[in-house]
């Protein structure tokens, strides 16, 4: 292992108020950088005080955006143990979006070394009321100062790390989706699979205009046909129709391969209903609204966590899936796996990591 350097800060931040936190306001007293260098690799890691970086304005990653990131969370159990969820798998999606951008490869257990390293600096800072937690991102940008489109030279990764709490500010209540069929997030053959910032920058401008009907996000329609659901940007989607869960497939590689997505289809199968990944169409949702066998719709996403969905709108049909509260089942997703993250039951799928040793 390389070792890392350690510059100790000046002064440290005091916590703001655990109701107040919002999501991604607050940042915590240090953070983790590491640079790359053609002929070198990886090298330089370090963790130093949280703060401003001085770039050269021809940055490559301000003009051509060749830059991934990530997002996971760190808890504090039943024992009062800072923990991390599934850190290891999105330590390997970064390495996949990587590669889509053309961005080295890291080495995942040096960076879940690392990472451990920063979360057990910073464990007062891991905040313990209902529905907070650390939200850890990493990301990595080029850092070449040069204007030619090509793939940079060298690469900084940072993480950083922001005490939240729910992302949306409905909470558990049900949040209002408005269905585009005018604007794309991703396309075939496309990023929309990478957890790179053009598919955040290309959800914007749908996203302000449904934020401005009233609507808390979108959720997007495939580019081509504007008929199969993909996912709604901050996380991916599901409809339990009877007894299955239908939620988009992934082969067509412009949805983002979700961490929560991949643990909750194990938690449902648990619970004991079917979870089938295939296409669906909007209007396959409708008619299951119609028929009545449109009981839950919910995203499933780090930041979300699993969030219930209540209003739906497409085209001039607007459906009130659940009377503007949470269903049960989804409220037992949810529980279900909030429980597992935060030691209250069994860690059966081994999804916990702890953070010291
Ligand atoms: C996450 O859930 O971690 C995300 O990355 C979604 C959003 C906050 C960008």
């Amino acid at each position: 292992m390389q070792e890392i350097k350690f510059i100790k800060a000046q002064t440290l931040k005091e916590k703001p108020d655990e109701s107040t936190l919002g999501f991604g306001k607050y940042f915590t007293d240090y953070m983790f950088t590491m640079d790359y260098t053609e002929g070198e690799g990886w090298h330089s890691p370090t963790i130093c005080p949280y703060g401003a970086v001085a770039y050269e304005p021809s940055l490559m990653v301000y003009h051509y955006g060749q830059t991934i990131f990530e997002g996971l969370k760190a808890y504090k159990n039943t024992q009062g143990k800072p923990v991390m969820f599934r850190p290891m798998e999105n330590l390997m999606r970064l390495n996949r979006s990587a590669e889509r951008v053309c961005i080295p490869q890291i080495d995942v257990d040096f960076v879940l070394y690392a990472l451990k390293k920063l979360v057990a600096l910073e464990k007062d800072w891991i905040p313990t009321s209902d529905g907070t937690s650390l939200y850890i991102r990493p990301f990595i940008m080029a850092t070449d100062a040069a204007l030619g489109v090509h793939p940079s030279h060298t690469y900084r990764l940072y993480i950083i790390l922001s005490p939240v709490g729910r992302y949306y500010k409905e909470g558990l209540k049900p949040v209002k989706i408005y269905v585009s069929d005018k604007y794309v997030r991703a396309f075939e053959g496309g990023l929309g699979a990478a957890k790179t910032a053009a598919n955040y920058a290309a959800s914007l401008y749908g996203a302000e205009e449904a934020q401005k009907k009233g609507y808390t996000q979108v959720l997007w329609l495939d580019g081509k046909h504007h008929k199969y659901v993909e996912e709604v940007g901050t996380m991916n989607i599901m409809f339990k129709i009877g007894d299955t869960v239908v939620t988009p497939a992934l082969d067509r590689g412009s949805i983002l391969p979700g961490i929560t997505r991949k643990s909750a289809i194990q938690v449902i199968r648990d619970m004991g209903y079917k979870v089938e990944e295939r296409e669906i169409t909007i209007d396959e949702v409708y008619e299951a609204f119609d028929k009545g066998l449109l009981t839950d719709v919910f995203g499933t996403g780090t930041a979300a966590v699993i969030s219930p969905v209540g209003i739906l709108t497409w085209g001039d049909r607007t459906i009130d899936i659940c009377n503007g509260e949470i269903t049960p089942f989804t409220k037992e997703l949810y529980d279900r796996i909030t429980n597992i993250q935060l030691g209250i039951d069994e860690d059966k799928f081994s999804w916990i990591e702890p953070v010291e040793e």
